[in-house]
């Protein structure tokens, strides 16, 4: 089974909300299926199990402990900002061919299709040198780019498809993932994105509220 790099338009835009989907989904048709999010940013002491860390060790049955942390997010930093900066912030750096090493042995020890989760989009700085869209590029596998329906979201989902396409990264499908702030509507955008660029599969990702039960089916990477 494959890696899938599961990158956004922007930080909050719901990248670990639909990683969790796709584990559950998966874990019903005994996929096996497992995900990572190797550098994560903003994490306390307090919310370590509301993190993206806690929430991904959550969706995979793993308890939370100092191993599967390492596992899941080697490299958590405090500050709630870039990972470059909030590197620099503890006299750290995240050292990009240790980050790529990384990823390559979770997808060997898996056993089954891995997802890695990126941080922000794809022009997020890891260091001085590198940005997540040289991440994803050094792993040469194909991405999801999670989007919104916020006003901006066409311009952000097709200048991230621009600079992913410029590294010639495969885009295996856009997750348009209702924003809270509905500003447009879920098939104006779908229709405007599939019209700047045909042939991209592109999934309806309704919000969920608590009362809602729904669950979405990814029938893309079946
Ligand atoms: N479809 C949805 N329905 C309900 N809540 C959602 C949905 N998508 C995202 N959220 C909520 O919005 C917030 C941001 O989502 P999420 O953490 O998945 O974003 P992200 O892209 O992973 O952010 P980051 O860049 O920090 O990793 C979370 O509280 C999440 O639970
Ligand atoms: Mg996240």
């Amino acid at each position: 089974m494959k890696s899938i790099f599961v990158t956004g338009i922007g930080t909050e835009i719901g990248k670990t909300f639909v990683i969790r989907q796709l584990l559950h989904q998966f874990n019903q048709k005994e996929q096996a299926w497992s995900a990572i999010k190797p550098i994560v940013s903003g994490l306390s002491d307090t919310d370590m199990e509301l993190s993206d860390t806690g929430l991904l060790l959550k969706a995979q049955g793993l308890p939370f402990t100092a191993a599967n942390l390492e596992k899941v997010s080697p490299w958590r930093f405090q500050a709630p900002l870039s990972p470059h900066l909030a590197a620099e912030k503890e006299d750290k750096t995240i050292p990009f061919d240790k980050l790529i090493e990384f990823c390559r042995k979770a997808k060997s020890e898996t056993g089954g299709g891995l997802l890695i989760e990126g941080v922000g989009g794809v022009m997020v700085p890891i260091n001085r040198q590198y940005t997540v869209l040289d991440w994803i590029e050094a792993l040469h596998i194909p991405c999801l780019v999670v989007t919104g329906t916020y006003l901006g979201a066409i311009n952000h989902t097709l200048l991230t498809i621009s600079a992913l396409r410029s590294r010639n990264i495969a885009i295996d499908a856009i997750i348009v993932n209702e924003s809270i702030h509905n500003a447009v509507s879920m098939d104006d955008t779908i229709e405007t994105i599939q019209h700047f660029v045909p042939r991209l599969p592109c999934h309806r990702f309704m919000r969920q509220y608590q009362s809602s039960k729904a669950q979405h089916t990814f029938e893309f990477m079946s």
